[in-house]
């Protein structure tokens, strides 16, 4: 997830399209640059770093120019370079494109583009783009672009500008976000409203393939046969701050809202076409994996939650001990790390310091390192031996939704391929496993449309001081983080109680009308944890809990239910979690709190 602006007009392009950018790095901050065509000459600048290495650059060394391209970038291809960020040129420099999306059949197209002699500078998938419509420029770049995206799979905005044709820029959209504004006298192109709203509020919502052609002063849009196409322009009501959350009051209910499209990201563009999961960046043989004795998860906080979900697949598939633990702990207990353990290290940031430190430990006792992050050229997607990204896009608030339910995504993928590697299921349960998974952001989708019932259970628990998590097996482990999600943006105090610990010590906590969060989403736990609840109910509390739609005997046992769609027992953790983060999302704006920059809190935790 990128950021791209594009401009034709009257005013410095370089202004116009930093400024943009600057609305835009909500998409991604780790590298940006801009390519403005001036009397004939293509300049292009781009760095590594935030936007305002760029800006600052601008300021110093002047950029003049009415028409230019720019981009914010969220690496997926080729970590965060000077090299590697856009705009991205033809071999003579002469034409410049900004891409936010993945070209999926860019080594094929690279290949080709090789065998005619064409040399790459980055390792990028995009570069392929700017080479392809050099190959069919023929003076115009209109037809140019079409014939190149005829040759591109996968997922993109596209901004694309020439120095022969000073007063013309080129755009398309194919599933990846891509509007068109008119302004008076000038045009715009953006990847979301935020960018554009300075200068104009009458933005086309462009539709799937089709290109925007700006020529001179004028606009127009055209689809896939390149017939023109008469849209209706839309007048945005949004502020700038409301725009950047996509409409949302929060980055964190916009994040929880992106989960269905971060776990089909994250799980269907790793499916081959007969699909089969393919772990790019994985390259651990079948003879390593036999010698794999031991596996170890490690990691922090949200991150540490689905790892202990990934522990429970990885056993039940791979039939091999798991060790599942907080890396401020693990790195100074005796661990037993050697030569033939697996030690996967899980970090939306890839930078929090206890991981990284991890990570260096056990390299140096000769263990396989195996990173799943989100931020590519991380610091431990760098230094490990093997990276899977979750494809969650930027998480920028600072409670974990997204990168929690795509880690979980990830680690279920990794233990699958490992399993069917090793032999330890059968080729059916993967297929049927795989299908079930397809089905999981559609029934997120459903969960998220019934967000008013939490929101009325949110009113009901806003006031209290404590609120209890129970959970068995999985559900102890979704009920941690159910209980880290409240504790962290509502500031009330709250725990995650294995339930069958209850009768040892905790129930003694219970009193008239305790919140009570119980999570019942397992089958063959499912008659435990009802005698559990039955437990706390007779000393008081009030119990809400969190069951599949065909368990409605919890009723008996509930004050309030919420459902969610009938799942596997392996996969329903994805799911049980989203009634969570909405309850601590509303519990906190209730409180009036700010539930993005929660207090005491970094996004990321870079020191010990
Ligand atoms: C979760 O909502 C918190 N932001 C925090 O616990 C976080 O999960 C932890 O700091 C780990 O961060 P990481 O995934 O970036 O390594």
């Amino acid at each position: 997830m990128c950021g791209i602006v594009g401009y034709l007009g009257h005013k410095n392009a370089a202004e116009v399209i930093v400024d943009g950018l600057s609305k835009l790095e909500y998409r991604g901050y780790d590298s940006a640059g801009i390519a403005v065509v001036n009397e004939g000459k293509l300049e292009v600048r781009k760095f590594k770093g935030r936007l305002s290495v760029l800006a600052e650059d601008i300021e110093k060394n002047n950029l003049e120019g009415n028409l230019g391209i720019g981009h914010t970038r969220w690496a997926t291809h080729g970590e965060p370079s000077d090299v590697n960020s856009h705009p991205h040129y033809n071999q003579d420099k002469t034409i410049a494109v900004v891409h936010n999306g993945i070209i999926e059949n860019y080594m094929e197209l690279k290949e080709e583009l090789k065998s005619e002699g064409i040399e790459f500078k980055s390792e990028t998938d995009t570069e392929v783009i700017a080479h392809l419509v050099d190959k069919y420029y023929k003076g115009n770049l209109l037809d140019a672009v079409y014939k190149a995206v005829s040759k591109l799979r996968g997922a993109y905005a596209l901004g694309v500008i020439c120095k022969d044709n000073e007063k013309e820029l080129v755009a398309v959209r194919k599933d990846s976000p891509l509007i068109a504004g008119v302004g008076e006298g000038e045009n715009f192109i953006a990847s979301d409203i935020p960018a554009l709203l300075k200068y104009t509020k009458k933005v086309y919502f462009l539709e799937n393939e089709e290109v925007v052609h700006i020529k001179d002063n004028e606009l127009k849009i055209y689809d896939s046969e390149r017939n023109l196409v008469e849209k209706e322009i839309y007048d945005v009501k949004w502020d700038i701050e409301a725009a950047s959350k996509g409409g949302y009051d929060s980055f964190m209910l916009k994040e929880i809202n992106e989960q269905p499209e971060g776990v089909k990201n994250t799980l269907e563009r790793r499916l081959d076409d007969d699909g089969n999961i393919v772990l790019e960046g994985i390259k651990i043989s079948k003879e390593e994996l036999e010698k794999i004795n031991k596996i170890y998860i490690v990691a922090c906080g949200t991150a540490y939650h689905a790892g202990l979900l990934g522990k429970n697949a990885l056993e039940k598939y791979l039939k091999v001990p798991v060790i599942s633990d907080i890396a401020s702990e693990f790195r100074y207990n005796e661990n037993f790390v050697d030569e033939n353990s697996l030690v996967i290290l899980v970090s939306q940031s890839g930078e929090t310091a206890d991981t990284l430190a991890v990570l260096r430990d056990v390299k140096e006792k000769g263990a396989k390192v195996l990173a799943i992050t989100n931020v590519v050229g991380s610091s431990i997607s760098r230094e490990a031996d093997e990276v899977f990204y979750t494809w969650a896009g930027p998480e920028i608030a600072v409670a974990s939704t997204k990168a929690y339910t795509t880690q979980i995504t990830s680690l279920y993928m990794i233990a699958l391929n490992f399993a069917l590697a090793k032999g330890t299921i059968s080729e059916e349960y993967y297929k049927e496993i795989i299908n079930k998974m397809k089905k999981l952001p559609e029934k997120i989708e459903e969960i998220i449309s019934k967000q008013e019932k939490i929101k009325d259970i949110a009113k009901k628990i806003v006031s209290k001081e404590h609120v209890f998590f129970l959970g068995r097996g999985v559900d102890y482990s979704l009920a941690m983080e159910g209980s880290l999600k409240l504790k962290e943006v509502s500031y009330i105090h709250s725990e995650a109680f294995a339930a069958g610990e209850l009768k040892h010590g905790t129930i003694a906590l219970i009193e008239g009308e305790t919140p009570v969060i119980a999570i019942a989403t397992q089958e063959k736990l499912f008659e435990k944890m009802v005698s559990n609840m039955q437990e706390v109910k007779a000393r008081g509390a009030f119990v809400i809990s969190i069951a599949q739609q065909h368990n409605e005997s919890v009723e008996k046992v509930s004050d309030e239910v919420i459902y969610i769609p009938n799942c596997d027992d392996m996969l329903v953790p994805i799911l049980a979690v989203i009634p969570m983060q909405l309850l601590a999302y509303y519990v906190s704006t209730m409180k009036g709190l700010d539930v993005d920059k929660p207090r005491n809190l970094a996004k990321s935790v870079t020191v010990e």
